[in-house]
């Protein structure tokens, strides 16, 4: 019998996750108790044996739309997806429609008539996500809009983050970097300031954007100062092609400055990890060695915990799509 009825007839794990809507467009908005759900159940997916039958999905049709070139979110996503016995088909858009001079309402329409019953949206453009979920039936995932956010990411770091030092509220965290182009920074600013973290931004002016303090957290443009007594220290690519100007002119003055080192690390808590969304460029947001010192770095297990997260994610959004149909007949 499938790994997930089983357990559910013997009732001792947490059972699907019922959302407050179709969607995960953003995690500005979210409640603590559904945030803390998703991540429980994520935790269980990952305690599972990678060859546990969890395919609860079967018939279940899943659109990997990326408007944007994406490996590592692409694959996670797809992989939670077959975990959970989804059909899964990827669409790469970055060449094809747009190009060729396609609305993305046309797309969205196009799309829609293929009855699938969730899309997974990664777009250029702030906001994309949130017009399909307007015009299209299916439940809408975002991973990733332009500036705006990547809610999936910011799960898959707060659960990284509760396995190691196991609570959140609290904690002491620094996001560093580019933190204006970063959609990752906005989803993780809501999601810890949610839960209770004290959350302290460190970026070089040209990279802050204004008014940021009205989110809750600190803002700090020394490195030195804004990392000094945290518990983890999350770094964040230098978004270069969302940049339109000379925001940073030089990759050896920024390492210099707000690069992690040895020395900056020190000032922070002496247990603090270190955490990256990837892609990350070694010498420029972090020195080679901490990257890939499995003390201090939780990287990988990022990369790791990203599939258990998507997969507590689906199976919620199907979960909720059921419950709501079964409410309405
Ligand atoms: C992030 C993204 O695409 O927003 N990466 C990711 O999802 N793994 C961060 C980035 O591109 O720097």
């Amino acid at each position: 019998m499938n790994e997930l009825k089983k357990n559910k007839n013997k009732g001792f794990f947490s059972s699907p996750v019922k959302l407050s809507s179709n969607h995960l467009l953003a995690i500005e908005g979210m409640g603590k108790s559904e945030i803390q759900k998703l991540i429980e159940r994520a935790d269980y997916f990952a305690n599972l044996d990678r060859h546990t039958n969890t395919k609860v999905l079967q018939g279940y049709v899943v659109l990997n739309v990326f408007f944007e070139n994406s490996t590592r979110t692409r694959v996670s996503f797809e992989l939670a997806a077959r975990r959970l016995g989804a059909e899964v088909i990827n669409i790469s858009l970055t060449n094809s429609s747009i190009k060729k001079g396609e609305s993305l309402l046309d797309t969205a329409s196009t799309l829609n008539a293929m009855k699938p019953d969730l899309l997974i949206v990664r777009h250029p453009h702030s906001g994309a996500p949130l017009l399909f979920a307007d015009y299209l039936n299916c439940s809408i995932i975002n991973a990733g809009d332009g500036r705006h956010e990547h809610p999936t990411q910011a799960l898959l770091d707060a659960l990284t983050i509760k396995r190691r030092l196991g609570y959140l509220e609290g904690l002491k965290i620094s996001i560093c970097g580019d933190i204006a182009n970063s959609r990752v920074a906005r989803s993780n600013i809501h999601l810890l300031t949610t839960m209770g973290a004290e959350v302290r931004c460190v970026a070089p002016s040209t990279l802050m954007p204004s008014n940021l303090e009205n989110l809750g957290v600190k803002c700090f443009s020394n490195m030195k100062m804004g990392i000094r007594d945290v518990d983890v220290v999350m770094l964040l690519r230098l978004q270069n092609e969302r940049m339109t100007g000379t925001e940073n002119p030089s990759e050896r003055e920024y390492f210099k400055f707000f690069g992690l080192d040895e020395a900056k690390l020190a000032l922070a808590n002496p247990n603090a990890v270190i955490m990256h969304p990837g892609p990350m460029n070694r010498g420029v947001e972090i020195a080679s060695a901490l990257a890939d010192d499995t003390n201090r770095s939780l990287i990988k297990t990022q990369v790791e915990m990203g599939v258990a997260v998507r997969m507590s994610i689906i199976e919620a959004l199907n979960h909720t799509k059921n419950k709501m149909m079964k409410n309405s007949k």
